[in-house]
């Protein structure tokens, strides 16, 4: 099983996005378990304080190393080389390269900090990997620690009944997804494409592939590009 652990202050949001969905699906199959640390918790300070204004100055409070190294130690069920990740929006831009390697970690600990916000010594001793979510800035690690933590649990084997809508996936295999349709074939006049009722799958699989090749295109030359070179194929 594999033991995600979450280290924040604010716990009461990475358990409700986790008791949701696939996530808790993936708990209750056994095949992930959470874990929240509090970090006021662990702070050795009798006001449970677990920040402090900057050296140096500047604006806004930095997360203290000691709640943190605290925390992190407190974590007994862990193999040796768990990765530690620590969101942040000048780490590396998380992709499903990046979320597949993570999958097949044994153990995982995220430690939610705020931008600017955490003593430098916890990103140089503990955390493994630094991970952005894209270009733009959000005020706490957590939201990205469940961004990250959803799109590694569906990659784990079980989690989704379906492996081959997984493979499907925009972002798999380079391309975006293709339309879907679900009856009624006809809704308020809008058509089902004819060639999906038609029963011949060689010809669905290939209208499905020109329908995802065609939208990538359209939507994310970076994409396409990668997509041709990747499969040998010249415009
Ligand atoms: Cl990982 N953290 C924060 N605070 N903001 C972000 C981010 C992460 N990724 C993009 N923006």
């Amino acid at each position: 099983m594999k033991n995600i652990s979450f280290i924040s202050p604010f716990c009461d949001l990475l358990k409700a996005l986790t008791s949701t969905s696939i996530l808790d699906r993936a708990k209750k199959k056994e095949i992930v378990n959470y874990n929240f640390l509090d970090l006021f918790s662990f702070s050795d300070d009798i006001h449970r304080r677990i920040d402090d204004y900057p050296y140096g100055g500047g604006d806004g409070m930095i997360l203290q190393a000691q709640p943190i190294f605290s925390a992190f130690e407190s974590i007994t069920k862990i193999s040796d080389k768990p990765r530690v990740v620590f969101p942040t929006p000048d780490g590396k831009k998380l992709d499903m390269e990046l979320s597949l390697d993570l999958s097949e970690a044994e153990d995982i600990v995220f430690i939610c900090g705020h931008y600017k916000g955490v003593d430098q010594r916890v990103r140089d001793e503990l955390v493994t990997d630094e991970v952005s979510i894209g270009d733009y800035i959000l005020t706490g690690g957590e939201l990205p620690a469940c961004v990250i933590t959803d799109t590694i649990v569906r990659l784990i084997p079980g989690v989704i009944n379906n492996i081959n809508s997984a493979k499907t996936d925009s972002f798999y295999d380079d391309l975006l997804d293709h339309a879907h349709y679900t009856r009624p074939d006809v809704f308020r006049d809008l058509k089902v494409p004819d060639i999906l009722l038609s029963g011949n799958h060689k010809e669905i699989d290939k209208w499905k592939l020109k329908n995802r090749i065609e939208k990538t295109k359209i939507r994310r030359l970076d994409l396409y590009k990668k997509y041709l070179k990747n499969n040998n194929k010249v415009e």
